[in-house]
Formats: C-alpha cells, structure tokens, sequence
C-alpha cells in the first residue's frame, strides 16, 4: 500500500466474494450507529444480489422483494457492473490515467482501479460514496500498485462541491489532466432530473476537454411492468428511485461526444470485450432483463 494513499479509521471485514452464507458481516465500531440495520440501504441490497456477503437480513428482504418483481435482477446488476469494467479498460487503453468514480458501491473485486491499473499500472482512482459501509470496507479500495494511487471520500453526489474540495481529490487526481468521470448505476437515486443534471455539470465543468463520462442507469423502459415495480419496492423501503426513459438518459451527453456504439444496454456496450465470469452472464440476455441504459462520452 502506498504511504501517500488516504486512509480512513473504518476498519474492512474480510470479505469474500462467495453468496451470502446468512451469517450478518462484520461492523466496525465506529462505523456501526450510522449503520441503520432496520432499513435497507441500496449498497448493501447491490451487494446481495451481486452475491456478497456485506448485507443483513433487512437488505436480503427487500432484495428478495426485488427479485420477485423482476427476477433478473442478478443479471441485470452483473451486466451493469461488467459494463464498468469493459469502459474503464476502454477508457484507460483510450488514453485515460485518472478516474472520479462516485457511488462506488460496496468493494467487489475486480474494483475499478483493478481494471485501470491492470492497463495502466499508474492509473489514479479516487472513490466516493455516501453509505457508511461502503466507508467501513474502503480499505480493499486502498490496494494501488505502487505506480499509481487510490483514496477514498465518504461524501454525497448530492454537494458534489465537497466531494471535489477534499484534500483526497487534491492528492491523488491532477485536473487539469483528462479525468474518467463515473457514475455507474448512481444517478437513478437522483429522483429530480434537473439536480442529477447540475450535479454532472458540477462534476464535468473543472474537467479539461478530453474527459470521459461514464454512466449506466436503470430505466423502466425495457420491462415496464417488472421495473416499474422494483421502482416501487425502492421508493416504499426509504430509497429513491427513479428510473429514466432512453431520452432522459440521453440528455446528460449533450454537448459531449459519444463513443461507439452510443447509448445501448449494458450488456451490449462493448460485450466482445468481456469478461463475465461465465453462467453470471448468459449469451442469451435480453435488453429487458437487463434494463439498464449505459453509454460513455468524451468532453470536447
Ligand atoms: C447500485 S450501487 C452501484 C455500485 C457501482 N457503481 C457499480 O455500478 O457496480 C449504487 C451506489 O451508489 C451509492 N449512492 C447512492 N446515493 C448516493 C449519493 N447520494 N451519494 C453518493 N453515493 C450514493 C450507494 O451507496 C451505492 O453504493
């Protein structure tokens, strides 16, 4: 680990990327009271389904809940999160050495500096989320070849100005260099579309041109009935949801540059680049199980 990486005081439980055994994770004290293991957090409801093992028994029913109203859920969230991966090894053999990755998510391996770094051994990663947990098992972000560098911000997309004013941004990422900024899966818990809006200008404007945005978002669009109700089971557990149409999505590019092959499913952006541990994501997928948009641009 580098002496030069920010460190936080959470303590990481030795997580293993096996299906929940049931048995509750491990909580580090200081982190414990933010907790609120009487409701489930959409981090914690990700990693069930992704197969981790960093969920109670709160998150594991309304995952549950989920799965019923649309049993692809599994799929959908390893397309989305195979997605990542095949645009940051895009983006890094694009050129691209630093990454602003906002609602990181529960650490799964392989991460996103894992990626970057296996193209780019000196790729920079700066890692951001507002959930307690994921602070609580940020240690397993901090694995940065020596070359390159990691920290972690506990912050909110919602004060993007904080997360961008921390002494971790300052550190690790130089802006006036192109940045990857990546929002995977995070704006749909932005319900108002003009707030996720000033949100990524927030985010883009101190970038120089030849920065990336990296996005994926859940829509309702491809399986209207069965998204519609995980949009509902979000909402009625105390997590916003808002799932968008391709044309919402869409308007978050404007202005930049789209890649190849545009705005698609997740699963169809780039999928001869794959690598999907196999039976997690079948050759056979289909636009509505996955029913998640995902595209990546370029600042002019
Ligand atoms: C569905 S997970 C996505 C994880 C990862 N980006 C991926 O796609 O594999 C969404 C993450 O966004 C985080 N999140 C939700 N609202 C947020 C906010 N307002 N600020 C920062 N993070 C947020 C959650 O805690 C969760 O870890």
């Amino acid at each position: 680990m580098s002496t030069d990486e920010i460190r936080v005081t959470a303590t990481e439980s030795e997580a293993e990327p096996e299906v929940a055994s049931g048995a509750e994770p491990e909580v580090d004290e200081a982190a414990a009271p933010h907790l609120r293991q009487d409701i489930p957090h959409s981090a914690r409801m990700y990693d069930y389904f992704l197969g981790g093992k960093d969920n109670f028994a709160v998150d594991r029913e309304a995952a549950e809940r989920v799965l019923t109203a649309f049993p692809t859920m599994r799929i959908a969230v390893h397309a989305n999160r195979t997605f990542m991966h095949r645009a940051t090894r895009a983006l890094a053999r694009h050129g691209l050495r630093q990454w602003l990755d906002i609602g990181t998510g529960i650490p799964t391996s392989p991460n996103l500096h894992e990626v970057a770094q296996a193209v780019e051994p000196r790729a920079r990663v700066v890692y951001a989320d507002n959930d307690p947990v994921v602070l609580a098992h940020s240690r397993a972000l901090m694995t940065s070849t020596p070359q390159g560098r990691t920290a972690y911000v506990h912050g909110d997309v919602r004060d993007p100005a904080s997360i961008l004013a921390t002494p971790q941004v300052a550190q690790t990422l130089d802006l006036t260099q192109p940045v990857a900024l990546s929002l995977v899966a995070l704006l749909h818990f932005v319900p108002d579309l003009d707030e996720a809006h000033a949100i990524v200008k927030h985010l883009l404007d101190p970038l120089p041109a030849g920065s990336a945005l990296v996005l994926s978002h859940a829509t309702a669009e491809l399986d209207p009935s069965g998204a519609s109700k995980v949009e509902e089971i979000y909402n009625q557990a105390g997590t916003s949801l808002r799932l968008r149409p391709r044309a919402e999505f869409a308007t978050f590019f404007e202005g930049l540059d789209l890649l190849d092959p545009g705005i698609v499913p997740a699963h169809r952006w780039h999928r001869d680049d794959t690598d999907a541990p196999a039976g997690l994501l079948p050759a056979t997928v289909t636009d509505a199980q996955v029913s998640f948009y995902a595209a990546v641009a370029i600042k002019r």
